[in-house]
């Protein structure tokens, strides 16, 4: 649907319903704060009717009330994971050393530093647009991101320091992805969804890895699905982790927490 030369909040909300956007009326008012001029609205509009996801439009995603930058080709963080942050401060809150591995934006590390205050936070990742993206977001925590294979990316003099571990790694099981929503599946990397066979490939060396750097009481934390949970618990228990598993029935998110 072509927008007006000067496009109103209803112009807005109407192209947007008309292209398949549930939430026409908050993405219209979003759009409508970002856009500097009437043709950046309109650009915006049109890119976001194509189904680039609203994030990517903007430039950013709102995770525990941060703004946190998002590029393309790196994972959006979810507002499910909030959970995953939640849960690792009433796990660790006096925790002084923050690793975010498998970190895409660094949102869980940058929300995890801004409640914490003063942390020695790093964060990792194997692709390269995600570490660029994440120095960007953890920049003004402090933050260090390194690029790399899981725990080979860390600096050694991390091991047995760790107080929080938070790993948001990739989960969906391969056969799978092609079933995720348009906006996942043609705009973020398979690296960032792919968990492999049953999903859990990632989480499995996660855990298996864990404890070497880990400080003593110092917890590991992934999500996973409700379907995938009694497995990730058991790839933690034989890590030698103290495992439970916490679920929020209102952000249907699962995250499973190993102790040192
Ligand atoms: C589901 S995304 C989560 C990103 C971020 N933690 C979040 O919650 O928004 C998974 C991330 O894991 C990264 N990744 C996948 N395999 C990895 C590996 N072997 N080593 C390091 N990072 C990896 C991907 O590049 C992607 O950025």
């Amino acid at each position: 649907m072509p927008l007006p030369l000067s496009p109103s909040y209803a112009s807005v909300v109407a192209a947007l319903r008309a292209a398949g956007c549930v939430f026409a009326e908050d993405e219209a008012e979003l759009l409508l704060g970002a856009a500097r001029t009437p043709d950046e609205l309109a650009a915006m509009v049109a890119r976001r009717t194509d189904g680039l996801p609203l994030e990517l439009v903007v430039g950013w995603a709102e995770f525990r009330g941060l703004r946190i930058t998002v590029e393309p080709g790196v994972f959006v963080p979810r507002r499910r994971t909030e959970f995953l942050v939640e849960q690792a401060l009433a796990a660790a809150p006096k925790a002084s050393v923050v690793v975010d591995l498998c970190c895409g934006s660094g949102a869980v590390g940058a929300a995890l530093a801004a409640a914490l205050g003063r942390v020695e936070l790093h964060a990792a990742d194997i692709d390269p647009a995600a570490v660029d993206c994440a120095r960007r977001n953890v920049a003004g925590h402090g933050g260090r991101v390194h690029e790399g294979d899981l725990y080979a990316a860390l600096p050694g003099e991390l091991r047995g320091r760790v107080d929080i571990l938070a790993a948001n790694v990739p989960y969906v099981p391969t056969a799978e992805v092609g079933l995720l929503p348009a906006e996942a599946r043609d705009h973020e990397p398979p690296t960032a969804l792919d968990g492999g066979a049953d999903g859990l490939d990632v989480l499995r060396r996660v855990a298996a890895g864990a404890a070497e750097w880990l400080a003593p009481g110092g917890c590991l934390l992934t999500e996973t699905s409700e379907r995938q949970a009694p497995q990730a618990v058991d790839a933690f228990t034989r890590a030698g982790l103290t495992t439970r598993l916490a679920v929020s029935e209102e952000l249907y998110a699962h995250v499973v927490i190993g102790t040192n």
